[in-house]
């Protein structure tokens, strides 16, 4: 018996949204999952997500994952706590509202969707090595464990692969917006991938126009970001994991997606 996680790289905003409900039915007849994950913490125009959106995206997908943005829109504090589709990082200081991760039935077997954001060049956070050192001893009875690692660097981003290799099933990085061909099982069994990518427009710089950020970069004027809106991919992973919690195969996708189609 295995399962097969389909991953969706970062959802930047209304860009992100569309090509990610446009693609995610011809996807699934193509990989025939069984979980769907994707990063939505830039779904609400780059920065964070609201409860229309949260709605619009939960029906496609079983667990949405956050991230540095989960907080920018100030309302997701009234509904996080009564909603079942979303986590956010594990390691935010106790108390924070909602929860780091969710256990789903899958073929008959218990899948933990982690959720876990770095610390190197981002806000101060607890450690995510002891948080999730602790979550996974606290869930051994649950073989199979998916985490997405929202972190900036990648030294950070592949220390948490060795870290944990074996005692997870797969370890996906998030946050850069860039997937990388780093793809792997390590060598105690651990799907590995130090950035899914980015779903959204793929024309600019990490999904926003560039003329902005580039007023930041040569001025240091801090100019308010804005989604672009052309060239749109949706990049992601598939992974293949077996009842024992080892992971089999893992493969980046990057799929066009002509919004005039
Ligand atoms: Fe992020």
């Amino acid at each position: 018996m295995q399962i097969r996680i389909l991953f969706v790289g970062d959802i930047v905003g209304k860009p992100g949204r569309n090509t990610f409900k446009s693609l995610i039915d011809d996807l699934k007849r193509e990989y025939e999952p069984d979980v769907v994950i994707a990063n939505a913490e830039n779904a609400a125009d780059g920065f964070g997500i609201t409860k229309k959106i949260y709605d619009d995206l939960s029906k496609y997908a079983d667990v949405l994952t956050m991230g540095n943005h989960v907080w920018d829109k100030e309302e997701i504090f009234s509904w996080i706590d009564d909603v079942d589709k979303i986590i956010r990082p594990v390691n935010l200081p106790v108390g924070s509202a909602g929860c780091g991760f969710k256990i789903l039935t899958v073929k008959g077997m218990d899948v933990m969707v982690i959720n876990a954001i770095g610390r190197v060049f981002m806000n101060p956070v607890d450690s995510p090595f002891s948080v999730l050192d602790e979550l996974i001893d606290r869930y051994s009875n649950v073989s199979i464990k998916f985490i997405d690692f929202h972190a900036e660097a990648t030294s950070e981003k592949q220390a948490i692969g060795w870290f944990l290799d074996g005692k997870v099933s797969a370890i996906v990085g998030t946050h850069t917006h860039v997937q990388t061909a780093d793809e792997r099982i390590l060598p105690k069994g651990t799907a590995y991938i130090s950035d899914a990518g980015m779903t959204g427009c793929h024309d600019g710089i990490l999904g926003f126009k560039y003329e902005e950020a580039l007023e930041r970069f040569i001025k240091a004027i801090p100019k308010r970001l804005k989604v672009c809106k052309t060239n749109l991919k949706l990049d992601g992973v598939i992974i293949d994991i077996d009842d024992s919690g080892k992971a089999l195969k893992i493969q980046r996708i990057s799929k066009p997606f002509k919004a005039d189609k």
